[in-house]
């Protein structure tokens, strides 16, 4: 192909589906509606949002089924999918619509299990030379009882399998870590739970790593922080994620790419050694221990809420850059450019997020619009009398940019004192990693 064709192809991209129904997917969906050539995007199911952002509209399909999906993509002549969570790409829809003739990002069902089996991706790690945690893995409770105690002290114990974040506990003591290697195997989470990983328990602080590939080549972008623990202070239990900022200061431009040479390459290489083109996004989730970065846990897709705070730092060619990488063909791409600002995201959630979320109650927001601030609906949906009311744990993603990122937050948290629904809450402390007039 010519310059002129590849030019010609990225103009193609006219129509964009986005699988999905949090703020992560109405965030993309945003942030690719900020292109010229850009049409139409349609999220299925999307949520009750996603018609307030510009070229953006919900596809409520009748089932969200995947051949239901690919008559819609047909039907409405879409030129590209993006698939947002895990739990189709694990089940293999990326592979269905790409059968069908679909262009997709988001990698292949073999391809998630980097996601989807914390074995197969330990795994992978090792035979790479990738830095992460040492580890044990058994299908046998009395093995892993066996391992606990000849190790002698408390163990990260992981499911193996997708368990909606809740897999995962951080054993204080060797009783804590006997009664979650027994909860893994009490059928609590299911097949997920039929193999376990026990893991050395390693310090630092997080930082999220996401790289944009085609399987052959990546563009990482800037680094990011979630806030996992419902509280400040990072104190009480972990949740989907209530903040975020980007991009991190925790790793300068030289750990980026020795994070890329020494985690990323390698995984993308490990991939293509097992036969997988991995099309998609790369998420490493790393801890930055004294020893260097190591990967805490891999997965197969953007975080939430780091893709909200990402999105607005986004240059227009995210569009073309994401369609490249599903043509397999990211050489041909426009290079994508960041914003030189800082981004900030704080999470409205609901009463009883995360243990039991209470939904139905009317949202109210008062804000002016204002370029350097986005409401990203994440549970959110419009009732039969067309209000706007929560369904979900987390309801809203604010996100702000600033010259700075006390600039940042500080709009960030006026804009939160606008908005109103029953029993809200969200962390005040978002960013003190980064914020000085944040005093705790
Ligand atoms: P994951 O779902 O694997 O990301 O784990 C959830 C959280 O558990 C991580 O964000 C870490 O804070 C913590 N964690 C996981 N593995 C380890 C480990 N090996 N050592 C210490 N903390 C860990
Ligand atoms: N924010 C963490 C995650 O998306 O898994």
């Amino acid at each position: 192909m010519t310059r002129t064709q590849d030019h010609e192809r990225l103009s193609e991209l006219k129509k964009i589906l986005i699988v999905g129904s949090g703020g992560r997917e109405n965030s993309i969906a945003w942030a690719l509606a900020q292109n010229k050539n850009i049409q139409q995007i349609y999220v299925c199911p999307g949520n009750g949002g996603t018609s307030s952002y510009k070229k953006c509209v919900c596809l409520k399909s009748k089932s969200e089924s995947e051949a239901s999906i690919i008559k819609d993509c047909q039907r409405l002549k879409i030129d590209l999918v993006i698939i947002g969570p895990e739990d189709p790409l694990a089940a293999g829809l990326a592979d269905k619509l790409r059968k069908s003739g679909l262009i997709v990002f988001g990698p292949c069902k073999e391809g998630a299990k980097l996601e989807a089996s914390k074995d197969w991706a330990k795994t992978l790690m090792i035979d790479n030379n990738i830095p992460t945690a040492n580890y044990w893995t058994t299908e046998s409770e009395e093995e892993a009882l066996r391992i606990l105690e000849s190790y002698g002290g408390p163990l990260v114990i992981k499911a193996d399998g997708l368990a909606a974040g809740k897999g995962v506990t951080v054993c204080k003591t060797i009783q804590e870590s006997k009664n979650a290697i027994e909860e893994v195997f009490s059928g609590k989470f299911g097949s997920a739970g039929k193999k376990i990983i026990l893991e050395e328990k390693i310090e630092g602080p997080e930082v999220s790593i996401f790289a944009l590939t085609d399987g052959e080549k990546l563009i990482v972008l800037p680094p990011a922080q979630d806030h996992k623990r419902l509280l400040d202070g990072d104190k009480g239990p972990n949740t989907g994620g209530m903040g975020a900022y980007a991009p991190a200061t925790l790793v300068n431009q030289d750990d980026l790419i020795e994070i890329e040479e020494q985690i990323l390459k390698p995984t993308l290489k490990g991939l293509q050694n097992k036969g997988i083109k991995y099309i998609g996004v790369i998420y490493a989730g790393l801890m930055l221990t004294s020893s260097g970065p190591k990967v805490i846990e891999f997965n197969c897709r953007f975080g939430d809420p780091e893709c909200q705070a990402l999105m607005p730092l986004m240059g227009e060619e995210l569009a073309a850059v994401l369609f490249s990488c599903a043509l397999g063909e990211l050489e041909k791409s426009p290079k994508l450019s960041f914003k030189n600002t800082c981004s900030a995201c704080v999470i409205a959630a609901s009463q009883g997020y995360p243990e039991n979320p209470k939904k139905g109650d009317i949202i109210d927001i008062q804000i002016e619009p204002n370029p350097s601030l986005q409401i990203f609906h994440s549970g959110t949906k419009i009732n039969q009398n067309d209000n706007l009311i929560t369904s979900g744990g987390r309801v809203l993603s604010v996100v702000t940019q600033g010259q700075n990122f006390n600039e940042a937050f500080q709009l960030a948290y006026k804009s939160l004192n606008k908005i109103n629904f029953k029993g809200m809450h969200y962390r005040k402390d978002v960013g003190y990693q980064v914020r000085n007039n944040y005093s705790g």
